[in-house]
């Protein structure tokens, strides 16, 4: 399988920013066969980008897309306009469920127009500090994963990647604390085990399962070597254009 190095810029780099840390970038990175590069910019980044795309060396995400292909859903985009232009969106990302209010039902939804319109769905699940405090996380894992599952066929769930993002570890989060290898490895084989139960040995096998939460140069070495751990997802780090093709060396190292 290969690894997948993904970069969430979040609401960060203007239209002009990105452009230039994606010339930097493309100039810095080779083109690694077996390490999937993926920047995620703003949706108004996308259309400009992808002009100036390497596509051997990356790839383009987007951050977030609504379900119904058009009508009237004022503000929105839809997974039918980033067809040709993304081959990822982050569904279900935890900024868009506890800022925006997304709940399972919708992100079971946004997971099934992705697959729909043959772009991959990067689906984020996580607890919260509290819900981990109270020994919910086990079902929150569950619920977030099989809820986000919900929508499409047994057969389309292998099309699915999931990032493992607990919210107590994201750097914008107040206090966040860094989650140690042994927490990831637990919560990565409770979602193999739910995909196995649901879905078969095959498939949990086949689903990628990304980890993401304050990844740094210092730390990726240790989430990539954790078990079950296929890649990462990174916000504040892939702002910095260093650390991030540092991060990528890293994968490139220990692949
Ligand atoms: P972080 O963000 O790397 O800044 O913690 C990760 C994310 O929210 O996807």
């Amino acid at each position: 399988m290969k690894t997948y190095i993904v970069g969430n810029w979040k609401l960060n780099f203007n239209v002009g920013e990105a452009s230039v840390y994606l010339h930097k970038l493309q100039k810095k990175i080779a083109n690694y066969r077996d390490i999937e590069v993926v920047v995620a910019p703003t949706a108004l980044c996308l259309q400009s980008l992808s002009l100036q795309l390497d596509r051997s060396k990356i790839k383009l995400g987007a951050q977030n897309a609504f379900y119904q292909d058009f009508g009237a859903f004022t503000g929105e985009i839809s997974f039918a306009e980033l067809n040709g232009l993304v081959k990822y969106c982050i569904v279900g990302h935890s900024e868009r469920r506890y800022i925006f209010h997304e709940d399972d039902k919708m992100v079971a939804k946004k997971v099934a127009a992705a697959i729909r319109h043959k772009i991959t769905p990067i689906l984020c699940i996580g607890e919260t500090e509290s819900e981990r405090a109270f020994g919910e996380t086990a079902d929150v894992i569950r619920d977030q994963l099989l809820g986000g599952l919900s929508e499409i066929g047994a057969e389309d769930v292998s099309k699915v990647i999931v990032a493992y993002e607990p919210v107590w570890a994201i750097s914008s989060t107040k206090d966040a604390k860094i989650a140690t290898p042994d927490e990831i490895a637990e919560v990565t084989e409770m979602i193999r085990k739910n995909l196995k139960e649901v879905y078969g040995a095959k498939t949990s096998e086949e689903v990628p399962v990304l980890f993401g939460g304050s990844v740094k140069p210092t730390n990726a070495g240790a989430y990539l070597t954790t078990p079950g751990i296929n890649g990462l997802l990174i916000g504040g780090a892939s702002l910095i254009l260093e650390q991030f093709t540092d991060i990528i060396d890293i994968a490139k190292r220990v692949k």
